[in-house]
Formats: C-alpha cells, structure tokens, sequence
C-alpha cells in the first residue's frame, strides 16, 4: 500500500498529465466560458488530492484505474459545462452561505408525486399548499422511469435519465425545479445508489451474458458464495425472500438483492460501476436538485465475514461522490438514508460526506416515549447523540414513507434499566395495538419468524391514536390524539436541524387498508401509511376547525410559522435538561440572542415541573410561552395540560 507522501504525488502527477487533455478536449467551450472553466479548474485543483486518495485507495489495484480516472474526468467536466446558469448562480449563491440548511426557515416535506398531486403538473398546481405550510424543502420520492406493478414505491430504478411517463418529463421536473427554487422551496431528489431494478438497462445487458454488465451487479452460478456471506448477513425483507439472494430461473444464477428480488445492487468494487454512477449522480444533480437523498448508504460495500453494512469502503465512496458533487455542482448536499445503530448513523455525517442526515433515533424514541409515557430513554440517548459537527444538521421527523425500527442503542437502554429485547418486543406489541390500553393502529412490517423482530407500518394519526378514537366516537380521545400528534411536531420543530413533514400528517390521515387489495402492494405493508390524497376530503376538513384533521392543520401551520421567528432554531447548540419529571422532556437553545427552552409532557395526566427547576435552566423568572402566548412566572410550578409542549422564551431574568 502506497503511503500518503506518495499518493499525493501520484495525484500531482496524474493531474499534470490528465489537465492539458482535458483542455483539449473541451477546447471549444473553454474558450466559449473561460470564466466558467476557471471556476472549473479552481475547484478540481481543491478536490484533486482528497478525490483522488480515495479512488485510488478503492480502485487503484486495478489495472485500467488511469483509464477510468481519466474518463471520470471528461463526465464531470462535461456534467459542468451542461449546468443551468440559474443553477450556477445558485451554486454561488450557496457557496457563500454553506449553513443555509440549518436556518429555522427551513422547513422540509416529502410525498409520492403521484400519491400527492397525480402527476408533476398536478403538483406544480398544489404549490399554494406548500406555501401554506411553510415549506422550503420538498422530497419527491423517485419519479424514475421503473418496473409496472411493484417497483418498491420507485426505489427500484430502471433508467436515471427517464420519468416514470406517467408523472411527467425530465424536462418538467427541470422546470419544477427551477420554479420552486424561485419560491424558496428546494427540490430533495433520492439517488437510488445501491441497486438499481432487473429491468435498468445494465440488468437487462447483465441477463443477455454481456460479461461487461455482468460485473456490474453480483451473480453466481451456484450458492458456494452467497452461503458464505449469509453466515453474518442480516435480512432486510424476510416477508419478501428468505436471505439477500435471489435465484434467476432465466440465467441461471443467484443474484444478490438486499432488498426486493426486482433490486439488484451495484457492485462498487468494480471502478465502472462508480465511475457510471458518478454520471448518473450528476445528471440528477443538473436537473436543479439541492439536496441528494443517499438511499440505503449502510449496503454499499460488500465484505465477507460481516453483516455488509457500514463498511469503511462505503465511506470512501459517498466522499468521492461528494467531491465530484463540490467540483461540477457545488451547489448540491447530501443527505444520508442510514437507518441502523445510531453510532453507524452518526458515522455518515460529516461536512466531507453527508452534511445532513435522517434522525432515526429521534424519531423512534418519540414513538417509544409516547408508548410509555416516560422519557428516560429518549432523554438520556439523545444527551449524548444529538450534537452534530459544524456544518452538518438531521432532519428530524416523525412519520416517512418506511416503517419504524427501533433502532436504539441496547446500551443507552440498559443504562436505564430497560432490557432492550423484551422493550422491543413490547414497542412492537404496542404499535400493533395488541397491548392492553395501547391506543395505536399500526401495522407489522417484516415480522422474522426466526429472530422475532418486526417493524411498525403506519400512520401518524392512526399510531398516535387518531383512527382508534375516532372509530369508538370517543371525543375525550380524539382530543389526546391531536395532542399527542402537536406535540411531536414541536418537538421535531424545534429541537435544532431540519423539521421534516411526511405530507398528508398536516391533517392527520388515517391508514388506509386498501392497499391489500392490490397484489403488486399487498405484500408491503408500508402501503397503509401511502394513501392517495383525497383532495375532496382534505379541503373539507382542513378548514373544518370542528374536525380533529382542521385542528392539526391550523395548529401546524401556527408552529411552523413561529418556528421560523425563533434566532436560537438556527444558530445554537441542544443542551438536554433533566426536568425532574418522568414524563416530561426538556431542552434548551441558546444562541442568536435568545434563549427558548422547550418542554413536553409525554403524559395525559396533567404535569407539573419544579419552579427552581425552571428558574435554573430558563435562567430567569418571567417567560412567554410562545405556542399559548401566555405568560409563565418561575415564582411557581410550571403546570402542563396531557401532551403540552411549551416554547418558553425568557422574558426577564429577575
Ligand atoms: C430505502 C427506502 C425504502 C426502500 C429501500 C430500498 O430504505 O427508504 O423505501 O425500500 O431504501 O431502496
Ligand atoms: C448542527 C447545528 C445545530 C443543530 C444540530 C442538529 O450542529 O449547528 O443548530 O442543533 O446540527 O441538527
């Protein structure tokens, strides 16, 4: 293994050789844009030693690697020379503001385009509606062309250059792109990285013994290897085939798919697959996405004799990806998709690599919190796994298009006395709603019959209790579960990073069971939490303060708002406070000139927290309760009706 000293001259020399040619080539548009190619040029010459020492750690035992580098090469430059001005004046624009993400303004929501709105025009026309919200980020789950009937919700790709032609065209999401991005609302878009579906060109050149292609994925003639890896595998769709491989009938072979058998991942040893993707990246990136959504990071990197997840491989090649990204579209950050142990999550997020990153912790820990009432679990893990490097943010969020996994450290759990396998167990007993007094309607997804495990399908309103009230006629009820659904979105809105929306929660939508009617869904229980919006049914009852959903609407809209008033949102660090109450979760943010110390109860018996307390981590003794607009003096307890979350700001510190 080379070592740095000589890596380093590797990458001079190689740039010496690779920069004039690169000129040549691109001779005619350099003297058309000099500026441009300038800028071009400064920005290659910063990346060159950290892009280079990564790939050629991955790939530099490769006989070919100088082809490929070189050939990378013309694709990004070419990549840069086919970017939009308006996306080059963003790029400017964001390079002198690199911390835009964590403004208070930032408000994310996310929907299936065809779910939400019917096709791009269609949600081009819903833009009031995000403007209502608040919104300043939107996650279109992939619109890609992929397989009719089950294509995992689009996460199964068969062309990244191609609509699904039943949402629209690549060049109407270019434009959506650029309107919302004049409203202020940034396009989050999934690079779908992993694996791509059986029927992407690749997979069909694969099939038909193209050797080329074949090296692109993972196939075997016979199960000598995958019985291998599959000793310290772990199985992602247990319901959907046994084991991560599956057997093609056609060729002969087995063929490793993580996911769904239709997914067949990419094999990143093979410097092609990086260099074709890296293409494929950067075109999503020029169509006017701001922030790239990294699906299913954790797999990207196979290694025998480990589970394939989180390897150090897996980190190189999300980096490189990013310094392509800093070279020919500076204006894009990543988000990383990693849904497991939270040390392994924490590992993706860094300003190299993913500057922002899914908060599966939080948002597990709310769901457990609200299951037990107490918030020793989720106060204590986030005490010591919430603060971030500068320069990176979460997205906080309660509900998305997956299901739930309770993903909390065994450790953080013991550490409170909780036996972290029975506590799963009940976490799931609960959320299926087959616990004594549970009141949620969830859904099992993937229950393993070997190992017991299972996750959560659901609604927001139908786990939080919702759909249950409202089918008993239960007003009392009804009423906690609106509270409850209030109270996490202040928690998610005010906690520090990007609060995100998983659309059709602002007003609170049940499961809808449809879905098992459908063979290409039945078996994917996360279809009960995908509902089709029924926009007849949403304007009657967004505007209906009777109804539970208008309450939640009118509420949400009032917290989002008043989230970005709030200087201590952007610019300040999380610092966690015991509140001396089992069922109430507090926390402060000091910074911008203000001090907001937000506390919620997780109980529906009415609270009380100590005065002193309050006196200590308010650092004062008169505050505003932001949501109420009321008034709260330390002189006495601070008393909190079932599931209030207060925003208190300090008014006066004698
Ligand atoms: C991510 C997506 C999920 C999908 C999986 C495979 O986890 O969020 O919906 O099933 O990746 O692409
Ligand atoms: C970053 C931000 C901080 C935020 C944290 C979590 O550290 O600077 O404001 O609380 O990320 O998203």
């Amino acid at each position: 293994m080379a070592d740095v000293q000589q890596v380093r001259q590797y990458a001079a020399l190689s740039l010496d050789r690779l920069w004039p040619r690169l000129e040549l080539t691109f001779r005619d548009d350099v003297s058309r844009a000099p500026v441009d190619w300038q800028a071009f040029e400064t920005r290659l010459r910063h990346e060159w030693d950290q892009l280079f020492g990564l790939l050629f750690n991955l790939y530099g035992g490769h006989y070919d690697f100088f082809y490929h580098l070189e050939v990378l090469l013309h694709a990004v430059a070419r990549s840069w020379f086919e970017r939009s001005p308006w996306l080059k004046r963003l790029d400017t624009r964001r390079e002198a503001e690199p911390l835009w993400f964590q403004s208070q303004q930032m408000v994310g929501g996310m929907c299936y385009t065809d779910l939400f709105a019917g096709n791009l025009q269609g949600l081009r026309e819903k833009l009031p509606v995000f403007k209502q919200l608040g919104l300043t980020y939107l996650h279109l789950m992939p619109l890609f062309e992929s397989p009719e009937g089950n294509s995992d919700g689009g996460y199964a790709v068969s062309s990244y250059r191609q609509l699904n032609p039943k949402l629209g065209t690549i060049q109407e999401l270019a434009d959506l792109a650029h309107e919302f991005q004049e409203q202020g609302i940034s396009l989050v878009l999934d690079f779908v990285f992993n694996h791509t579906s059986d029927e992407h060109e690749w997979a069909r050149l694969a099939q038909a013994g193209d050797l080329e292609y074949e090296n692109f994925y993972f196939l075997f003639p016979d199960r000598t290897i995958p019985d291998i890896y599959e000793r310290t595998l772990r199985e992602i769709f247990p319901t959907v085939r046994r084991g991560s491989f599956t057997w093609r009938e056609d060729i002969h072979k087995w063929v490793w798919t993580t996911f769904n058998s239709f997914q067949w991942d990419l094999n990143y040893g093979n410097p092609a697959v990086f260099r074709a993707m890296a293409q494929e990246m950067l075109a999503i990136a020029n169509l006017g996405v701001e922030i790239l959504r990294l699906d299913a990071v954790a797999f990207i990197w196979k290694r025998e004799g480990t589970n394939c997840e989180n390897q150090p491989e897996a980190h190189q090649i999300i980096q490189a990806f990013h310094c392509l990204a800093r070279i020919a579209a500076p204006a894009l950050r990543f988000k990383s998709e990693a849904i497991v142990h939270p040390d392994d999550v924490m590992s993706y997020i860094s300003p190299q690599e993913c500057q922002i990153s899914y908060n599966p912790l939080l948002m597990a820990l709310l769901w457990e919190s609200l299951a037990t009432g107490e918030v020793k679990l989720l106060d204590h893990s986030l005490s010591h796994r919430f603060r971030l490097p500068h320069g990176t943010s979460w997205v906080n969020y309660v509900r998305s298009h997956d299901d739930i996994g309770w993903t909390f450290d065994d450790n953080d759990a013991r550490w409170e006395w909780i036996d972290p396998f029975g506590h799963r167990n009940f976490l799931n007993q609960f959320y299926m709603g087959r616990f004594p007094g549970s009141f949620a309607r969830g859904v099992p997804f993937q229950e393993n019959p070997d190992t017991g495990d299972a996750r959560i399908s659901g609604t927001l309103a139908s786990l939080a209790g919702l759909e249950q009230a409202i089918h008993a006629g239960n007003e009392q009820q009804i009423d906690l579960a609106v509270r409850r659904i209030l109270m996490v979105h202040s928690i998610i809105l005010s906690i520090g990073g990007i609060p995100l929306i998983y659309l059709g929660d602002e007003v609170g939508t049940l499961n809808d069971y449809a879905f098992s009617a459908d063979p290409d869904k039945a078996d994917d229980s996360r279809w009960v939490h995908r509902p089709r919006t029924d926009w007849s049914w949403r304007e009657k009852v967004a505007h209906d303060p009777l109804s539970p959903h208008g309450r939640i609407f009118a509420e949400l809209v009032h917290l989002i708002a008043l989230r970005k008033r709030q200087t201590a949102i952007f610019d300040g660090e999380t610092e966690f406070v015991e509140t001396g109450n089992a069922h109430l979760f507090g926390y402060v943010r000091n910074g911008g000139g203000q001090r907001l110390f937000t506390i919620a109860s997780f109980s529906a018996q009415p609270q009380e927290m100590d005065a002193n307390l309050l006196r200590s981590y308010g650092s004062g003794y008169l505050f505003t309760d932001l949501i109420t607009g009321q008034t709260v003096s330390a002189e006495q307890s601070l008393r909190l009706e079932p599931y209030q979350c207060v925003w208190l700001e300090l008014v006066s510190t004698s």
